[in-house]
């Protein structure tokens, strides 16, 4: 994996070139993109010379030499006779869901922010975030007043991982047929519209945000499963607000990472102190060392500064390794996983000890 030792001294040095100039092809890959320049060269399936792409455009010459200049250089365009045409990068960076969600994450949600990393990692807060949308001291209590667009593309992100998860972790829970859930971190009520709908004998009690929470009881309503969810406003940081309790399971779906290591001890002990004797933990996480292709860890690995500088300053993207020592000092032991839901989710269920 990430091998970087086994390419030329020439090959290594451009590769180096790329992670310098990082910052620049991602801003003209992503105009390419949403100036319609990969779509017409896409849609016409010839080259296309500048002078054409220009006027088709409605770009100045000036402007398409710069993006093309750049695709040809980062490799999404092929330039031969003075045309352009889309190579298999460029059809990713148009086409591909997955590409398009983190490329909108990245620019909307933490291009800004990531230029004050260093003051983050100095002073483990999220400077990234008070420097540019709120002076908070985490990122969560204000999710629901982001500026739209920013908002659009954190949840576009938060959704596309989960949901694909969810649509296998649905039909698991529901044979499971777990009576009543509690779910730390429930956001918008994705995971308990979806379960309470597909499992008749499951109730659902989301701790969340104020904010998040608000959204979750409309979203129940408009399912018709008002009945059967509620939720309770909490900060999860405060190590000293105990969980409510009688619970057949406590389930954390991509929400954990959201904590540094003590704070997700913390959140563990009071699940366990939830649930009832047999009650069961049910971790979901996309842990980077159980990813099938390298593909996956790298989008995890460099979701973590997200974490550092917009969202909180102490937490990132784990390896379920690490994961384990948390469950284990929790008080908890894994009895059970299931790797590579989704886009390379884990679902770790844990018992008490
Ligand atoms: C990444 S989202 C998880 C979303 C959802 N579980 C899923 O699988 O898509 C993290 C959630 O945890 C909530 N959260 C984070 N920190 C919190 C805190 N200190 N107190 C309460 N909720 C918090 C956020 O508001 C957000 O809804």
């Amino acid at each position: 994996m990430f091998e970087g030792n086994n390419l030329s001294a020439a090959d290594a040095l451009l590769e180096a070139q790329k992670i310098a100039f990082g910052p620049v092809v991602f801003q003209t890959a992503r105009l390419l993109r949403d100036w319609g320049v990969f779509k017409l060269l896409q849609d016409k399936k010839t080259s296309i010379s500048v002078e054409e792409i220009s006027k088709t455009l409605g770009l100045s010459i000036y402007t398409v030499e710069i993006l093309c200049e750049s695709g040809f250089s980062m490799g999404a365009l092929k330039l031969e006779n003075e045309k352009y045409s889309i190579t298999k990068i460029g059809y990713f960076l148009l086409i591909d869901e997955m590409t398009k969600v983190n490329m909108d994450f990245n620019h909307d949600v933490n291009y800004q922010g990531l230029f004050y990393l260093d003051e983050a990692l100095k002073n483990n807060e999220p400077s990234g975030l008070h420097h540019t949308f709120s002076k908070e001291e985490t990122i969560y209590p204000i999710l629901s007043k982001l500026p739209p667009k920013v908002k659009k593309s954190w949840f576009n992100f938060d959704h596309f991982y989960s949901d694909a998860a969810f649509k296998l972790l649905i039909d698991i829970m529901s044979k499971k047929g777990v009576k009543k859930l509690l779910e730390p971190g429930g956001n918008t009520g994705k995971w308990a519209v979806s379960i309470t709908k597909a499992s008749p004998q499951t109730s659902v009690t989301i701790l969340d945000h104020q904010g998040q929470i608000d959204v979750a009881l409309i979203n129940a309503k408009k399912n018709g499963v008002e009945d059967r969810v509620d939720a309770r406003a909490i900060d999860l940081l405060d190590h000293s607000i105990d969980f409510p309790k009688g619970y057949d399971g406590v389930w954390m779906s991509q929400f954990l990472d959201c904590f540094s290591p003590s704070d997700i001890i913390s959140i563990l002990k009071r699940s366990k102190d939830a649930l009832n004797e047999d009650g069961k933990v049910f971790i979901v996480e996309p842990f980077w060392d159980r990813q099938s292709h390298e593909i996956g860890a790298y989008c995890l690995i460099n979701t973590s500064p997200y974490f550092t500088a917009l969202a909180n300053g102490t937490s990132k993207m784990y390896r379920a390794v690490e994961f384990e020592s948390f469950v284990d000092e929790a008080g908890l032991k894994v009895v059970e996983e299931i790797n590579g839901l989704g886009f390379g989710h884990t679902l770790m269920i844990c018992e008490k000890k």
